[in-house]
């Protein structure tokens, strides 16, 4: 079929539209600035209504759709056996390809489950790049990450389209060093979202799958914005462009043995995760585990209508015109900052804009935290609120306590699904520019309590 030239130049738009509104508050300087300084300069401290935008993350703040509104109505709260369970089950199965689902609360609760199974004190788990509830899992367990992922990950302004692939080498050279029996899994996140989003290669996924069976090494995804992966690797990879993002997702997870999964993303849920399995064992263990931390394993700390909601979630997340306007929103944001001159990460990311904060303020060092200053800055400007991700998130050495010193130094930008409009987005970037403008005169931070685990979360700043 022929298709009209005219329609080619047409942007796309949201295919949905607007049911129930939720108001939210413009603030002034004043208050901003009171309340930034109550909060120790973080932003997870913030009470959200003092916050107009709120990018801080993608994270169960997406808006639900009529249909899971009604299946929320659905639910089945049942102690055990629940129809909801059995739904998502279901919907697991068919769009990822998983042989068995044990649910649980959120993404670190599959976490949790997976590492305590799997780890064992003084083992390796290699990745393409930390997260940080995913890498303080493995070290709870006795683990040690190794960050495999290829250099151009750490590098903002490269444009390599698939950043978040693994380095073959880096994952050979560290077979060869620790032997296979110390690695009890590879750890393969898609997208990569501490280096801004950024996804992996069909190829290179299917070349990691073949070294990996070669030294008898599973594969555990963490799926969390997989279906995001998903359409990138439908707009750039080679051969996939006709193929459907359900088709995509279902090849990519058949090179993987399992996954942990974060609903709160990718499958447009307020709460919810799930760690899915193909081996029959381990599956038995996972079962029998999940009853001790999160709950009976037909409902792993979820209602039956959460079970529900995210069952009709999934499905809608591999719509193609949903995925097209969620990213296509991303892109909107981030070409205009572009556009402006202003340093973010490259390519731009699935779930969020990242702003390189070393190359916004080049006068601060990195023990003046410079991305937790930025992320203060931008809120105080606008009652925008992002997150840090650089020295604060990085963390310390397990073994030694050193302060990490990560390369990449930024401020997330995450953009909710169906939730803000083209003039939030707008209104962000202007915001942006004004802060951006403004960088010479910005100061550093310091930090006056540390929290001992995940300290981005809680850790407190005054201004140097
Ligand atoms: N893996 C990735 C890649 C994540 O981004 C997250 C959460 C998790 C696992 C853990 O899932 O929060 O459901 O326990 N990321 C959120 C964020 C918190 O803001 O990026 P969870």
């Amino acid at each position: 079929m022929k298709t009209h030239p005219r329609f080619e130049r047409r942007s796309w738009a949201e295919p949905w539209k607007v049911k129930i509104v939720e108001p939210i508050k413009m603030t002034s300087r004043a208050d901003r600035e009171r309340a930034i300084a109550e909060a120790g300069y973080n932003t997870f401290l913030l009470r959200s209504e003092d916050v107009y935008i709120d990018l801080l993350t993608d994270s169960g703040t997406n808006a639900m759709s009529d249909r899971q509104w009604a299946g929320m109505m659905l639910g089945d709260e049942a102690y055990a056996g629940s129809r909801n369970f059995y739904n998502l089950e279901r919907a697991v199965r068919e769009y990822y390809g998983y042989r068995h689902v044990v649910p649980t609360h959120q993404g670190r609760g599959a976490e949790h489950i997976l590492s305590q199974m799997l780890i064992r004190q003084g083992d390796y788990v290699p990745g393409n790049m930390y997260f940080t509830t995913t890498r303080h899992h493995q070290e709870l367990a006795g683990g040690t990450f190794v960050d495999i992922v290829i250099p151009e990950a750490h590098e903002p302004a490269n444009e390599h389209p698939f950043k978040g692939n693994i380095d073959l080498g880096a994952l050979e050279r560290l077979i060869a060093q620790v032997g296979a029996r110390k690695i009890p899994y590879i750890c393969l996140a898609a997208t990569v979202n501490m280096a801004g989003g950024q996804p992996i290669s069909m190829a290179n996924t299917r070349a990691v799958r073949e070294l990996a069976l070669h030294h008898g090494i599973p594969i555990f995804l963490d799926g969390t914005r997989a279906v995001e992966n998903a359409y990138f690797i439908q707009q750039r990879e080679e051969g996939y462009g006709g193929k459907s993002i359900a088709a995509i997702l279902k090849e990519f997870c058949s090179y993987t043995d399992g996954c942990t999964m974060s609903g709160k993303k990718d499958a447009l849920v307020n709460i919810g995760g799930w760690l899915a399995l193909n081996d029959d064992k381990l599956f038995e263990e996972a079962r029998n585990l999940v009853v001790v931390y999160e709950g009976l394993h037909t409902y792993g700390g979820l209602a039956g209508r959460d079970m529900e909601a995210m069952a009709i979630g999934i499905a809608e997340s591999v719509q193609q015109d949903h995925i097209r306007a969620r990213i296509g929103q991303v892109e909107y944001l981030g070409r205009k900052l572009i556009d402006w001159g202003i340093p973010i990460v490259r390519p731009i990311g699935g779930h969020a804009v990242y702003l390189d904060a070393k190359a916004f303020y080049p006068h601060l060092t990195q023990d003046q935290f410079p991305a937790q200053a930025l992320a203060a800055e931008l809120y105080i400007d606008s009652g925008v609120r992002a997150m840090e991700r650089g020295i604060v998130s990085a963390g310390r050495d397990k073994a030694t306590g050193a302060q990490r010193y990560p390369k990449l130094e930024l401020v997330r930008l995450t953009i909710p699904r169906r939730v803000y409009t083209q003039a939030h987005m707008d209104v962000t970037a202007e915001s942006v520019a004004e802060v951006y403008d403004g960088r010479e005169a910005a100061r550093g931070l310091t930090m006056v309590y540390e929290p001992r685990y995940l300290r981005f979360f809680q850790a407190r700043f005054e201004r140097a």
